[in-house]
């Protein structure tokens, strides 16, 4: 077979468009989780939940609200510690290290993973702060110099240096809702973490900002895993490789994007994708 015949065709759907085959990923996974379930008080909102996200993918969760996907996705940078009540059991393996060991620096933890929420959250200082303040804290500069340059790449890797460029010192909260959305993506990246979950980053944007959110999640595919929580089945399907499938607090299918929107496994899976229930 030639080299450049790809292993699997992409997959074309009347209702997705085309979702493309990405063939399976060469390294281990960044993320490991076995046999998660979390608890909020005696209520367990996630079960038995075990996944191998890879890397160099956008994995997206979907499922109907309630079933937990927030949840899970909390559970992989301990945000769920911050709960009071939450209790996970079970093991999440960042490369192959538990991030609920004792001992665990948790700090450094969510500097890794880094979070983007669904409600864009900068903080009330200048676009400059908002970008220079994880690099300080963290020590990542000497200089002013230094620090400069990493606002910079951020902003320009974020896709919003030639909106922000003339108007640094200006509040984060005075742009618009998907410049808001596209700081807090440059935020989370200037502390260069390996991997960043989103919540359902576009669900407060418009269209139009959506698509650039879009755009940029798949331009940093590759250089950091990405977990993204969506509602839209159309996004899982235009932005991610893989696509994990929640219902009720499990994790009913799990597999290629391509597989999981033209061809599922599980009736239930088929059911939700058709928009039987939702
Ligand atoms: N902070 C919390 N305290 C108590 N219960 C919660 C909390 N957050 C979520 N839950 C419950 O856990 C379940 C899963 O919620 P969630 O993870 O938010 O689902 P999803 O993101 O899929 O909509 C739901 O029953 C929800 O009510
Ligand atoms: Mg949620």
């Amino acid at each position: 077979m030639s080299a450049s015949v790809p292993a699997q065709p992409d997959a074309i759907d009347s209702t997705f468009g085309t979702v493309s085959a990405f063939p399976e990923p060469v390294e281990g996974p960044k993320i490991a989780a076995r046999n998660v379930s979390v608890y909020y008080g005696e209520k367990r909102a996630i079960e038995d939940v075990s996944i191998d996200i890879p890397k160099s993918y956008v994995t997206a969760f979907i499922g109907p609200s309630g079933c937990g996907k927030s949840t899970f996705l909390r559970s992989i940078n301990r945000m769920n510690d911050t709960i009071p009540g939450a209790r996970v059991e079970g093991q999440i393996l960042l490369d192959g290290e538990d991030i609920y060991r004792s001992g665990m620096d948790i700090v450094e933890l969510r500097a890794r993973v880094g979070m983007v929420f669904q409600k864009p959250n900068p903080f009330p200082k200048s676009i400059y702060e908002n970008i220079a303040y994880g690099p300080r804290i963290h020590g990542m500069t000497n200089s002013r110099s230094e620090l400069d340059g990493i606002v910079e790449s951020s902003l320009q890797r974020a896709g919003l240096w030639d909106e922000v460029k003339d108007r640094l010192s200006d509040s984060g909260t005075a742009l618009s809702g998907g410049q808001q959305q596209r700081l807090c993506i440059a935020r989370a990246i200037a502390i260069d973490p390996e991997v960043i979950l989103m919540d359902e980053p576009c669900s407060a944007l418009d269209p139009i900002a959506t698509a650039r959110i879009e755009e940029l999640i798949d331009e940093l595919r590759g250089r950091y895993a990405i977990v993204i929580v969506t509602h839209s089945m159309q996004q899982a399907a235009r932005v991610s490789q893989r696509t994990a499938f929640f219902h009720l607090g499990r994790i009913v299918e799990y597999g290629t994007t391509s597989d999981i929107f033209t061809n599922p496994r599980e009736e239930r899976t088929k059911d939700y994708i058709t928009g039987r229930y939702g």
